[in-house]
């Protein structure tokens, strides 16, 4: 099984970026948790600051991956291009939406996900070990 596990602008920064609503997790301590619990599974980690890298990666998922774990960041708020990304590979290529920080606690505009429409699920609220939720509701929707 094929996952790729995308994170969008400012992830790069987790463990001093304002710890006290992310964690001090690093992503690359996220990274090394789920190649950890979940050795049976092919995990492509990727971050980027850039929506085009995103929209990009979607569309070439199609025949690649069997699910995608997604954490738009900001761009949850504001992309209709990545929710029409993640819907156009959805029937082949579920994706499960994760927020390290519970998003409906904190400013209005963070209420609304635009890409959470296009996800199989949601993970929100549990920091770094939202990504282990994250991957282990998908690894389950994908097994049946
Ligand atoms: C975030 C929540 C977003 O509102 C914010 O812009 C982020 C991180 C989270 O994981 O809690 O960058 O996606």
């Amino acid at each position: 099984m094929k996952i790729l596990v995308l994170n969008g602008p400012n992830l790069n920064l987790l463990g001093t970026r304002e710890p006290e609503i992310y964690g001090y997790e690093t992503l690359t301590d996220i990274e090394a948790e789920l190649h950890t619990l979940f050795e049976d599974v092919e995990i492509d980690f990727r971050q980027s600051n850039a929506e085009a890298d995103l929209v990009g990666w979607i569309g070439e998922s199609r025949g690649q991956f069997d699910g995608i774990v997604i954490n738009p960041a900001a761009f949850t708020h504001t992309s209709l291009a990545l929710c029409d990304a993640l819907k156009a590979v959805a029937d082949v290529v579920p994706a499960v939406e994760v927020h390290l920080s519970n998003t409906h606690t904190r400013e209005e505009i963070r209420h609304k996900s635009l890409t959470a429409p296009a996800c199989i699920g949601q993970i929100m609220g549990f920091k770094g070990f939202g990504y282990t939720l994250a991957l282990r509701a998908l690894v389950h929707k994908l097994k049946g």
